[in-house]
């Protein structure tokens, strides 16, 4: 069983960015929560973080045979991007959306998710945690 935990734009920034919204802990802080799981589950489990939309859709693209599931935070691509809609919907494996902040809370140009609809669930609001629980629900829903 492999699971790709991608993270879009900014992310890499967790810690210094914007504190008050999505916390003070690091991007490595949340890889090593991530792996920590994933180790006590026999997960094997893959990171990748990008700022570029291109990279996110050719990673989503060379998964296919190779990942069983995806949990991804698209971060502004959320809101945007058809190009990494399309993608998951091409390869056709299974994948949870997540959102550190409680997107339902926010902006409006925020309520707009083009990833949710063929998503198995999105998670958002819960922090790092809804990383924790996208795993719960992907993992017994893959292939
Ligand atoms: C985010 C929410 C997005 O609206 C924002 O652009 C992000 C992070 C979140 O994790 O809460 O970069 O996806």
């Amino acid at each position: 069983m492999k699971i790709l935990v991608i993270n879009g734009p900014n992310l890499n920034l967790l810690g210094i960015r914007e504190p008050d919204i999505y916390g003070k802990s690091t991007y490595k802080d949340l890889c090593d929560m991530i792996s920590e799981r994933c180790e006590h589950d026999n997960i094997d489990c893959e990171f990748f973080q990008s700022n570029h939309e291109g990279d996110i859709v050719d990673k989503i693209g060379e998964s296919l045979g190779k990942i069983d599931g995806i949990i991804i935070n698209p971060a502004a691509y959320t809101h945007t991007s058809v190009a990494i809609a399309d993608a998951l919907k091409a390869v056709n494996i299974p994948y949870v959306e997540v959102h550190i902040s409680d997107l339902s809370k926010r902006e409006d140009f925020r309520q707009v998710s083009y990833i949710r609809k063929d998503a198995l669930a999105t998670v958002s609001g819960e922090g790092f945690g809804g990383y924790i629980k996208a795993i719960d629900i992907l993992v017994p829903r893959t292939k």
